[in-house]
């Protein structure tokens, strides 16, 4: 393979310019060219391809967003705009794709693999880590710290005033900021799409733990329940304590990434180009086990993501 393109899509994620960087360098390492392509699918749809050589990419491991921008572009998923998509990569003599993104972003790739024959190469870059086939995606790790950084600040001020925290967190469907950041913080309750909330027994624990000494509570929810507000409105129809909502938002997709995002961003990026430069395509990259892994893209699209009921019950025996 001579010369790749590689995209970021869908929503942006801590990491992607580090993933950016580690896909630049290992081309160039491998003697290819590598074109970057800006606006994801949008961009490739309207040929906004540019050279990326070994300094385009410096000084951007440690920046959050996505250099080479980003966009949800729902043209991708028409005929019109696949063979667009196409003619582009053609038109550069692009032979190869590595496409960074969530579960839409890798539809994307699995059309162009299977139904176009070129060789893409997805990496999962989401905060959401709702991808079935591996343990992390890109970006995760960042998030769930922003929301403990905030939900520190957040625990400060509740205890003074001997209040209930609602925090609402992203992950779309998936439960899996909320658990994380749900352990790691402290708190009392998380609430998932994954599992039915019981009202009476989130009062309940509060009380309890009220009456076990503590000042505070910290009540974690998923945006896939409902919003911060709704929930504080329920709980505080409940209680006497006074409850105040907070929403954290986008903060959590952008900031520097942690360690451990830079180090899957490296090796995502690297795997991804020894793929295409032994000219294997139509795979994905995850890691699992704490093993750098590739499978097949079709068969990764489609599993489904299972919850991970026993950090739950951890919590829940833990966090009182
Ligand atoms: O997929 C990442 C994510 O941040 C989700 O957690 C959230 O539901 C969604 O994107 C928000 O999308 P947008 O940036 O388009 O508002």
């Amino acid at each position: 393979m001579k010369r790749i393109g590689l995209l970021t899509s869908g929503g942006d994620a801590p990491g992607m310019n580090a993933a950016i960087r580690s896909v630049v360098r290992s081309g160039i390492y491998f003697g290819m060219e590598v074109y970057g392509i800006e606006r994801g699918y949008a961009g490739l749809i309207e040929n906004n391809v540019i050279p990326m050589e070994m300094r385009s990419v410096s000084n951007i491991v440690q920046c959050g967003g996505t250099r080479l921008r980003t966009a949800r572009c729902m043209e991708m998923m028409t005929k019109e705009g696949q063979q667009q998509a196409v003619r582009t990569l053609e038109k550069n003599g692009i032979d190869g794709l590595v496409v960074i993104g969530g579960d839409g972003s890798f539809r994307g790739a699995r059309i162009l693999s299977e139904e176009y024959g070129v060789p893409t190469i997805g990496i999962p870059g989401t905060i959401d880590n709702d991808l079935a086939y591996t343990d992390y995606t890109l970006g995760f790790d960042t998030a769930v710290n922003t929301c403990l950084d905030i939900i520190n600040k957040l625990r400060d001020t509740m205890t003074s005033h001997e209040r209930i925290s609602v925090v609402e967190v992203m992950g779309r469907h998936c439960g899996d900021i909320a658990l994380y950041s749900g352990i790691a913080s402290g708190a009392e309750i998380i609430v998932v799409p994954e599992i039915q909330f019981d009202m009476e027994q989130i009062l309940r624990r509060i009380n309890h733990s009220r009456a076990n000494g503590k000042h505070s509570n910290i009540v974690i929810v998923a945006e896939g329940v409902m919003s911060a507000d709704e929930f504080a409105k329920k709980i505080q129809s409940g209680t006497e304590y006074s409850v105040r909502p907070t929403c954290i938002g986008h903060v959590q997709r952008g900031g520097s990434p942690t360690m451990a995002d830079r180090m899957l961003a490296a090796q995502f990026g690297n795997k991804a180009v020894r793929l295409l430069n032994e000219g294997i395509g139509n795979r994905v990259v995850g890691i699992r086990d704490n093993k750098i892994i590739d499978m097949d893209i079709i068969e990764a699209v489609s599993m489904k993501k299972t919850f991970n009921y026993e950090l739950y019950e951890t919590l829940q025996m833990i966090s009182m």
